[in-house]
């Protein structure tokens, strides 16, 4: 197997609040995606990686060019798209033409440790289509829906899922390339309904049947979304757990 890493960075990062792309935004002394980028070469997997910026972004694509891959390791950058998926496709369509294997990394998640590139680089190789790193879930999880008894709340409780059974799920996930790219195919003509609801590559590749396997993400892969997830990055870098 060939094996590339995609990582998408084309996001906004409007709920950070920083005033620009969110890759760019400093954690500790180095942008995000920096962070990202070395954590994804240290796992030493790769053959090729293929970033997706927001489009005409020549600053990231700098940084993704200064990057020493020490080798025959390659660096690539496409324009990302509107929405996360697109900026997939836009990576998807950029690879090695011998590329058999991708894992998806979102650059919001800057301290993936190594083993967990490992984890799923390594049950792909084992024979898995698909593989995700997840954690069990801490807090209780209720399914919704509006409330028609206006005037009460909002919103009433369908029903509450054993939370033995429930799993968050992170990044890197890990693909059969041909098995991926099946998925997305069949997603080209999704609605803007439909559209808004693909928050993961892997519920694409559910859909089509196929089985996801999981394996133990990492607290320390936590998704940058908001100041709150900042503050925790930077004590993980600055901390006992670096
Ligand atoms: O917005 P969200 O937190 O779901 O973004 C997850 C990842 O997807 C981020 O790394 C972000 O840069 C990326 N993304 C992207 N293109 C978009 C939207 C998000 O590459 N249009």
């Amino acid at each position: 197997t060939k094996l590339a890493v995609i990582i998408v960075a084309a996001g906004s990062g409007e709920r950070l609040g920083f005033g620009m792309a969110k890759a760019k935004v400093p954690v500790g002394s180095d942008p995000m995606l920096l962070h990202t980028l070395r954590t994804a070469l240290s796992a030493k997997i790769a053959a090729q990686i293929c970033v997706a910026l927001p489009a005409g972004d020549t600053d990231l694509r700098a940084l993704c060019e200064s990057v020493d891959t020490d080798g025959d390791l390659k660096i690539t950058t496409v324009d990302g798209g509107t929405t996360r998926a697109e900026s997939v496709r836009a990576a998807l369509a950029a690879l090695d033409a011998d590329v058999t294997a991708v894992l998806i990394q979102d650059a919001a998640r800057p301290l993936t440790p190594v083993e967990v590139y490992h984890r799923v680089a390594q049950t792909l190789a084992a024979g898995a289509l698909a593989v995700i790193p997840a954690l069990p879930v801490t807090d209780t999880v209720k399914l919704v829906e509006g409330s028609t008894s206006a005037g009460i709340a909002p919103e009433k409780v369908l029903l509450t899922p054993d939370r033995a059974v429930l799993r968050s799920v992170q990044t890197p996930q890990g693909f059969d390339l041909p098995t991926l790219r099946r998925a997305y195919d069949a997603a080209a003509g999704f609605n803007a309904e439909q559209r808004a609801a693909v928050t993961d590559d892997a519920m694409l590749v559910e859909a089509a049947g196929v089985d996801v396997y999981v394996v133990m993400g990492s607290a320390s892969s936590l998704k940058i979304t908001g100041p709150w997830d900042l503050l925790l990055a930077e004590a993980l870098l600055a901390g006992p757990l670096a």
